[in-house]
């Protein structure tokens, strides 16, 4: 049986805006059917944000690509692909890539994106803390992630979650034509 059908962790995420509505998330697993929603999402969320480290094309070329990566990731017990959706569509996701090996199989790499018009509304808090549930569940010791040393918003949002800086990358990545430095961040859990 797959990580992410094990994983219970179906939510509603209620939010106000700033005119006073309400915008309400659903939050949960990623399943093969949502491929072609969440391909297009890929696209829409590596267009608008150079902060990650994939481009437009490189997380999925088609639709069956994506659909591939999520049986990929059901497949592995410590993977999971979790997705934030406002009125069918996907609007933010959170991923956890556990070790494969004995040695670091209690260690998962993580990440996470947000597109702009929804962010600041408690998305990306509620992603991190649904891959912080599903990691306990799975008795995983360590979280890991990077982040470009001028994404000065991610790192607060990362250092709020309980993430310690551990080093820097230095010139890790070539972004926009410069070299950019990467941030490593991590969470020990008890
Ligand atoms: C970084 C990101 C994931 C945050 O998600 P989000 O849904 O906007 O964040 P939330 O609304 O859940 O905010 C949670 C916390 O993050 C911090 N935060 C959010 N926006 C912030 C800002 N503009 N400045 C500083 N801290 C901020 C705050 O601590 C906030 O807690 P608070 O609401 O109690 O103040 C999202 O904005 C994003 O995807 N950005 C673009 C892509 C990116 O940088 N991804 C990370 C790549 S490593």
């Amino acid at each position: 049986m797959s990580a992410s059908s094990t994983f219970c962790c179906a939510v509603r995420l209620a939010a106000k805006t700033e005119s006073g509505a309400v915008r309400e998330y659903d939050i949960r697993p990623a399943v093969p059917d949502d491929a072609g929603a969440l391909y297009r999402f890929g696209e829409a969320l590596l267009c608008e944000s150079s902060f990650f480290l994939r481009s437009p094309g490189e997380r999925a070329r088609s639709v069956d690509e994506m659909r591939t990566v999520i049986k990929q990731i059901h497949a592995m017990p410590a993977h999971i692909l979790l997705c934030a959706w406002q009125e069918g569509a996907p609007v933010g996701e959170a991923v956890a890539i556990g070790g494969d090996f004995k040695r670091d199989r209690y260690t998962a790499t993580i990440g996470v994106g947000v597109l702009a018009a929804h962010s600041g509304h408690g998305i990306g808090r509620a992603l991190m803390r649904g891959i912080e549930l599903f990691a306990r569940n799975k008795k995983l010791r360590r979280l890991e992630l990077t982040v470009m040393a001028h994404n000065t918003r991610a790192h607060a949002f990362y250092r709020q979650m309980g993430y310690l800086q551990e080093g820097v990358k230095r010139d890790s990545l070539f972004v926009d034509g410069v070299f950019v430095d990467e941030i490593m961040m991590a969470k020990l859990l008890d």
